[in-house]
């Protein structure tokens, strides 16, 4: 199949929304399989829901759009679909009543590990917090959940009819892949494990009503990530890099992570920017200036802001209580604060932008 019948085969597929839903089926993760071979195009679904009428019209949908398309002879779509909260292996992608009480879902990721991804994901969630916003955090590193460090809780959450009660401190609901494992669990899960826990950490956890919740992602853009992705019904995402050139590269996968699971990228955060004296309070700028600015405006999406570098920040998360909350009226609680606007302005034009679709 040619890259431009691929394209516009996908397209097709992604002006297809699931019933009741503004997002397409692309980004929920429901097309397993495009072929086309011989005149004969064929789209396998993989559809995990309790609607099964409404998968058959999803289905339906698929089969009439490809039709009018005009790409093939015959045109064949397949339905699979499981039951959400099965076996990981059943539970196919992802399941858009996994949380209906939230609002906005937005990752915060990054092309590649130590760029301050869950110092911004811990500051950010407390800076919403702050503004009045009601929010979550979820720490769904599989790698090395940070989170219960961050905020210096180290207990088991509890269980209340058959659910886990988040953590709420600093005005965030938060849950982390680190308080559900157990030091012993081995660091590289099989597949389908890490799934399930992930979907657990949805679907199990009494989140309440939420304005944001907050996604700290395991680092890179590789399997795990992806199927995370994918399997969380993210509303947007923002990545975080360093003012290095060198990180352009590392954002740009990041970006083409999302697009592949069609999750729009809210924009860029540049972490560890300028210095600030602590004696002096003069500027300097460690690495180039203006790096996350540059890549913003080559990867097309909007620029949230800089956080300065400052060992004050490293202090905040080691010890349990970061910057925003230690000191809330200095100069790196307001980075913050202008990130968290930035969030906030990119998610209700977003909002209102799907609204007057109807
Ligand atoms: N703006 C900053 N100034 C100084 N240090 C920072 C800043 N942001 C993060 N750090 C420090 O850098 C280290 C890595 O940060 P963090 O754990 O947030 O990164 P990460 O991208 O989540 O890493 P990983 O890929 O391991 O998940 C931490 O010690 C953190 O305190
Ligand atoms: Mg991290």
């Amino acid at each position: 199949m040619s890259k431009e019948i691929e394209n516009q085969l996908w397209e097709i597929l992604k002006g297809i929304t699931f019933p009741g839903m503004s997002r397409d089926i692309v980004s929920f993760g429901f097309v397993d399989r495009v072929a086309l071979t011989a005149g004969k195009l064929e789209v396998d679904l993989a559809i995990s829901t309790h609607h099964r009428d409404q998968a058959d019209q999803v289905r339906d949908e698929v089969e009439s759009a490809l039709r009018k398309a005009e790409v093939a002879d015959e045109v064949v779509v397949g339905l699979k679909s499981a039951t959400p909260h099965s076996t990981a292996q059943d539970a196919v992608s992802q399941d858009p009543n996994l949380i209906p009480e939230v609002q906005h879902v937005v990752a915060v990721a990054s092309g590649k590990g130590g760029v301050g991804k869950s110092t911004v994901a811990a500051n950010l969630s407390i800076a919403l917090a702050q503004a009045g916003y009601r929010v979550g955090l979820l720490d769904a590193d599989i790698y090395g959940p940070s989170m219960p460090m961050m905020f210096g809780i180290h207990e088991q959450p509890l269980v209340e009819r058959e659910r886990l009660i988040p953590f709420e401190k600093f005005g965030v609901r938060l849950m982390s892949l680190g308080f559900v494992l157990d030091d012993d669990t081995p660091v590289i899960w099989r597949g389908p494990m890490v799934m399930r826990a992930v979907e657990q950490l949805l679907s199990d956890v009494e989140w309440g009503p939420l304005d944001y919740l907050i996604v700290d992602l395991p680092p890179g853009t590789g399997d795990a990530q992806l199927t995370i992705s994918q399997k969380v019904p993210l509303s947007g995402a923002v990545i975080v890099t360093t003012p290095q050139d060198i990180s352009l590269i590392d954002a740009r996968k990041g970006l083409a992570m999302f697009q592949k699971v069609n999750v729009p990228v809210v924009g860029i955060i540049e972490n560890m920017s300028t210095f600030l004296c602590p004696h002096c309070g003069e500027a300097t700028d460690i690495f180039k200036r203006g790096g996350g600015e540059r890549t913003a405006e080559i990867l097309g999406c909007a620029f949230l802001g800089r956080i300065p570098l400052d060992p004050a920040i490293v202090e905040g998360g080691d010890a349990g209580e970061p910057i925003v909350v230690s000191d809330p009226e200095g100069p790196h609680a307001a980075s913050f604060k202008s990130v968290a606007e930035a969030v906030v302005a990119e998610a209700s034009k977003r909002q209102a932008n799907e609204l007057s679709i109807f």
